[in-house]
Parts: C-alpha cells; sequence; structure tokens
C-alpha cells in the first residue's frame, strides 16, 4: 500500500438542529467563556445567529458578533475583524457562515494572540505558535472549509493568496443542515458543484493522492451528485440538504489531503477580475478542464464514472467521456449560467485570464495534465 499521511478535524458532529441544541455545550468543553461568532450579513438577515447565540448563552457563554464579513474576503476586511477581535478579551472563536466567514474566522482564532502579522502567514507553513479554540459552523454545503487547514484571502484586486497551516484545522466542525435550508437555489447550485470539483481534483491529484483521499472523494462525489438536483429544487428537502453538507464535508477533508488542480487554477482569475463567485466560476471552466486532461485521466475518470452511475459499462475511455458529459448535464441541470459570454466577460480579456491562471502553480502542480499558456486560453475560449 501506498505510503500517506491524513490529518483532518478531531471532532465532527453531524446532527439535524445541533447549532441550538449544542453550540454551547461544545462550547463549553473547549473551555471558550467568551466568544467572537464571525459570520456575514446575508446569515444574519436569515436569521440564523439568534439559535447559535441562545445555545451559548444558556451555557453562560458570553458571545460577540461579528458581522462584516463578504464574500471572498479581501485583506482589509479581514484586518478589520482581526483589529476588532484583539479589542474583545475573547477565548474561542465560532466561523458561522460560507467558506468566507470560516475563512476569516481561522486566521482570527489564528492571530488574536499572535504576534505575526496576516502578511507573515501567507503561504504553507508559515503560521506558528498556538490559536484560539475553533468551532467551524458551515451554512453552504461547498467549500468544506469547516475541515481544510485553508484559508483563502483576497490580497489585490484580482488576486487571493492561501494561508496553509495545520493550525487552521478547526477543533470542532458542526454539521446542522438545517442552517442550509434557506441557501437560495443558485448558491446551492453554484457551491454544490464546487464540493464536487474538490472531490473530482482530489481524485486526479498528482501528488498526495492516496487511497483515503480516494475513499473520501468518491463517497462525497456520490452523495454530491446523487443530490445536488434535489437539493436545488426543494431547498426544505432535509435528506437531500444532509447528504450536500455531509458530502461537501467529505470532499474538503479529500482535498485538505489531495489538494485541488487547473478547474480551480482557472477559477480564480474569474472570482479576482468579474467578481463571479468561487462555485461559478468553478462550474464554468469544468466541462472543458476534464476534457482537456482526459488523455491523461482516463482511468481515474472512468472510476468517477462508476461513482456517479455504478451501472455503467463500457470500456475506460467510453466511461471517461460518459463521467464528463454526466458532469454537463448536471451543471446543465441545477439551472446556472454555463458560458463565460451570458456572464459579460468580454472576449478580448481570455489571454490576460489565461496568464493570469498560469500563476497558479500551487495548484497547477497538482493538475493530470501540464497546463501550458496556450492550453488555458483554449480552455476559457471552449468556456466561451
Ligand atoms: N478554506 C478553504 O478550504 C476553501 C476552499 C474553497 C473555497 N474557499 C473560499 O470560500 C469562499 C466561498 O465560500 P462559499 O462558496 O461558501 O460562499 P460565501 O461564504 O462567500 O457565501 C456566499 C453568500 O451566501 C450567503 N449564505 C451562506 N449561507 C447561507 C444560508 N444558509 N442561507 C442564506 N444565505 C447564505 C452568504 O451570506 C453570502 O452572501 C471563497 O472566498 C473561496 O475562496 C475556501
Ligand atoms: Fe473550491
Amino acid at each position: 500500500m501506498q505510503d500517506f499521511s491524513f490529518s483532518t478535524v478531531k471532532t465532527i458532529i453531524n446532527e439535524l438542529g445541533s447549532c441550538h441544541r449544542q453550540l454551547g455545550t461544545i462550547a463549553k468543553s473547549l473551555a471558550i467563556t467568551r466568544v467572537l461568532v464571525v459570520t456575514d450579513a446575508g446569515i444574519v438577515q436569515s436569521g440564523m445567529i439568534e439559535p447559535a447565540l441562545a445555545s451559548l448563552t444558556a451555557m453562560g457563554v458570553v458571545s460577540v458578533v461579528y458581522t462584516d464579513v463578504v464574500a471572498d474576503p479581501p485583506e482589509i476586511v479581514v484586518e478589520r475583524a482581526l483589529t476588532f477581535a484583539r479589542e474583545q478579551q475573547i477565548d474561542g472563536v465560532i466561523g458561522l457562515g460560507g467558506g468566507s466567514s470560516m475563512d476569516v474566522a481561522k486566521v482570527i482564532a489564528l492571530l488574536t494572540k499572535s504576534s505575526q502579522s496576516l502578511q507573515e502567514v501567507y503561504g504553507v507553513g508559515n503560521a506558528k505558535g498556538t490559536r484560539l479554540p475553533l468551532i467551524q459552523i458551515p451554512t453552504t454545503a461547498g467549500t468544506g472549509s469547516e475541515v481544510t487547514p485553508i484559508s483563502i484571502i483576497t490580497t489585490g484586486e484580482t488576486t487571493k493568496q492561501g494561508i496553509v497551516s495545520p493550525l487552521l484545522i478547526a477543533d470542532v466542525a458542526l454539521l446542522d443542515a438545517e442552517l442550509t435550508v434557506g441557501l437560495p437555489s443558485h448558491v446551492t447550485a453554484a457551491t454544490g458543484i464546487d464540493a464536487m470539483v474538490h472531490a473530482i481534483e482530489a481524485y486526479t491529484s498528482q501528488h498526495r493522492k492516496n487511497p483515503y483521499s480516494d475513499l473520501l472523494a468518491c463517497e462525497a462525489l456520490r452523495l454530491l451528485s446523487k443530490h445536488i438536483v434535489t437539493a436545488v429544487e426543494d431547498g426544505h428537502n432535509l435528506i437531500a440538504r444532509s447528504a450536500m453538507l455531509y458530502g461537501a464535508m467529505l470532499a474538503g477533508q479529500a482535498f485538505a489531503n489531495a489538494p485541488v488542480a487547473a478547474v480551480h487554477a482557472l477559477a480564480y482569475p474569474l472570482g479576482g477580475h468579474y467578481h463571479i463567485s468561487h462555485g461559478l466560476s468553478n462550474s464554468l471552466v469544468l466541462p472543458h478542464v476534464l476534457r482537456f486532461n482526459l488523455p491523461n485521466a482516463v482511468q481515474a475518470y472512468a472510476e468517477l464514472a462508476h461513482v456517479v452511475n455504478p451501472y455503467a459499462r463500457a470500456k475506460p475511455i467510453t466511461l471517461a467521456e460518459y463521467f464528463i458529459e454526466a458532469m454537463q448535464t448536471l451543471i446543465s441541470a441545477v439551472k446556472i449560467p454555463t458560458t463565460l459570454r451570458q456572464l459579460n466577460v468580454p472576449e478580448t480579456d481570455l489571454p490576460m485570464l489565461a496568464k493570469d491562471a498560469l500563476l497558479q502553480q500551487r495548484l497547477l502542480m497538482n493538475n493530470p495534465r501540464l497546463v501550458t499558456e496556450v492550453d488555458a486560453l483554449a480552455i476559457y475560449q471552449a468556456a466561451y
């Protein structure tokens, strides 16, 4: 058997209603007495905060709420949140929201009591010391940030940087699918495709793919591909919502250990330049990257075809092509835009996007096929 090491969150609680019922007890078990809840305005509007705060209060845990996270959090937003946190005498952090809120919560837990600056911790393994106790509660079924050692910050007009450190792995991930019931259908669709991409790219990751990450990626893709259309069409279906939330978490565990590749590398410039959401950016390029990768990924995609349809029988190349078609069909079924043209991306920008995508070597090195600037341009043209 191949050698590997694997890390994840120590405690995962997957239970409907657990945010309201258990959050206070969990905070208490981590010896938290005064906690900062990190979230965004959309979550506040949805009314999800009150039950969480009531649970904390019931157990005598004082809560302070920071509500100013924005999607794809820019550095300035993170710095402001950090300044706020340092004034609050907190001894614990809760991230409540999508990847944006959870990623900011990670940085706050890491840096509130640290002498390191945000700039010093970008990159892999640069964070030092310890962090405050951290509970992550996802409200989208997408990023898997609740179990990853990664925080993604927007550092310039159009660029993102990651902080990657075992210190960012939370103490507790609390999965309560009731929190995702009000997620709008287009966000359900885009974040769900993001989670599927995590599973697919983990399964074909060139460096740290291993039997354990494969197991997680396959089960994630099985659940996500089976339930995404129902979750989009019937947001109150708790079976579909639970499967999506659990599937997204499994995909997070998979890619935290076998990192993502060209789909994410080509998606990032779309988010950076046009503020297209992370999930939608991934969805727009997914079928075209899969087609590009096909010559080097026949076996892997054929295996994934069996995951989405256990009854499929054909030779590997036919199965691999079937898998790509199946992903394209799912993207159409969840009714989100499928071309860059629909999102008013100027066609003349494509060469600039290709140049930008090539800067993401941290991700491209995991891709099953080498991507040149010419290749990236051809993929964007196919997505146009
Ligand atoms: N840390 C990681 O491992 C990792 C992995 C992938 C992506 N990311 C990052 O995560 C961010 C994207 O996160 P995301 O896709 O989860 O979206 P998000 O956190 O940006 O949220 C998107 C929108 O959905 C709203 N929302 C979230 N949950 C809701 C709910 N239950 N009901 C109603 N509205 C709700 C939010 O208010 C927000 O307006 C990006 O910055 C991306 O780079 C991080
Ligand atoms: Fe992603």
